[in-house]
């Protein structure tokens, strides 16, 4: 369904205007009489991005805004490749991480920019039981399951759709996870749909039904750099999040089931801090992640759409805010990110070149009767929003 689809006369072409064009052009206007303007439609465009080894051809879809933000997505994982977003005196800069081609995902990528499933974070052994079956998972984190297993959502080719009308530019990705893939049980129906919004938003929403009980967590998990391009590390971003509480991990990351207070701790960022004040704290947890690699629990309402955090970079004067209807917030600083990976226009990814706010169930859920249920049952629609909102100033 869809990828063929060619989305013509929106963008994808260029034109090029010459003074005696444009001074015809004016003349033109005012031989004639004011004509209604037609109703403006975000643009959105789609080329071909590579060739999957299975010899799938995948593509990358823009959307765009009228204020300078423009997002670009391929629908192999439902990865977001780059997001323009202009800065305090307007010039644009891309403040994700990634690769200039499909073959750099391919190779290896640390999620950049990928929708993950059907588990976002870790379910511990890569086991899990419901309803009194026992289900194994794909290990691919030493013994532990990590995003999805071997081959997650952030490795399959997404049906795609892209539309726009005056207020927003979209795409909506669509995949169906067999039952048994991955481990996991139910045959999953999965949508996940990207918007450009007029009010300076990437907003994400999530849609799932099952035929069988399963465990489901769906995230973005984009490694964002609000002074562009991963040129230096993320650690003079100020960072608010709306948490009282975190969940505490151990060695392996996996959380402990304790829903820790934050009071007092290198996790308190109820007002703006920056992140490289407290990073290098002696502190157990600190040591564990090797930096900020934690779950928050967002404060207010699960399922209603809510501040969860805010960064700003005081450089560019860039600041994203992100809401989301989900329970919890994944704050990963980076820290794996070694200067190995060389990326976008070859700039080398060092460490904490980019932090990830991945919206959530919490982390290992199965295990965990007091985190709120991660299970999807037949009959039933999950359904989840999340929207990075963006500014400067
Ligand atoms: C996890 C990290 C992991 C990173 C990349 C994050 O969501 O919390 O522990 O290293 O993803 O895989």
């Amino acid at each position: 369904m869809g990828h063929g689809r060619r989305v013509m006369g929106q963008g994808g072409e260029r034109m090029r205007f010459s003074a005696t064009m444009v001074a015809a052009g004016f003349l033109l206007l005012a031989a004639c009489k004011p004509e209604p303007q037609p109703m403006k439609t975000i643009r959105h465009s789609e080329r071909v991005f590579g060739t999957t080894p299975e010899g799938v051809e995948v593509h990358l879809y823009t959307l765009q805004n009228l204020h300078g933000m423009r997002a670009t997505i391929t629908n192999y994982g439902g990865i977001v490749t780059s997001l323009l977003v202009p800065d305090r005196t307007g010039r644009p800069g891309d403040i994700v991480l990634g690769f200039d081609s499909l073959e750099g995902y391919l190779r290896g990528s640390p999620y950049f920019g990928a929708i993950v499933g059907r588990y976002a974070n870790r379910i511990a052994g890569a086991r899990f039981t419901l309803d009194g079956h026992a289900y194994r998972l794909a290990a691919n984190d030493h013994g532990n399951t990590l995003h999805g297993g071997v081959r997650g959502f952030d490795k399959v080719v997404w049906d795609a759709i892209p539309f726009a009308d005056s207020t927003r530019s979209g795409l909506r990705l669509h995949h169906v996870s067999a039952a048994g893939e991955e481990g996991y049980p139910g045959r999953l129906d999965v949508t996940v749909t990207y918007e450009v919004t007029d009010a300076n938003e990437l907003r994400i929403t999530y849609h799932a039904t099952t035929d069988k009980a399963t465990v489901l967590n769906l995230s973005h998990h984009g490694y964002f750099n609000l002074a562009g391009r991963g040129s230096r590390s993320i650690i003079g971003h100020e960072l608010l999040l709306a948490a009282e509480r975190y969940t505490p991990v151990d060695a392996a990351l996996i959380p402990t089931g304790e829903l820790a207070r934050v009071d007092g701790t290198a996790f308190d960022f109820r007002t703006a801090t920056p992140i490289g004040d407290r990073i290098d704290a002696d502190d157990r947890q600190l040591r564990y992640g090797k930096g900020y690699d934690h779950n928050f629990v967002v404060l207010g309402t699960p399922g209603t759409l809510r501040l969860a955090a805010r960064v700003r970079d005081p450089e560019s004067g860039r600041t994203m805010e992100v809401l989301t209807t989900e329970p919890g917030i994944q704050f990963y600083s980076g820290n794996f990110l070694d200067g190995t990976l060389v990326g976008k226009g070859g700039a080398t990814y060092g460490h904490r070149a980019g932090l990830c706010l991945e919206t959530q169930h919490f982390p290992d859920s199965p295990h965990h009767v007091n985190f709120p249920t991660s299970v999807l049952r037949p009959g039933q629609a999950f359904r989840s929003e999340t929207i990075y909102r963006f500014a400067a100033q």
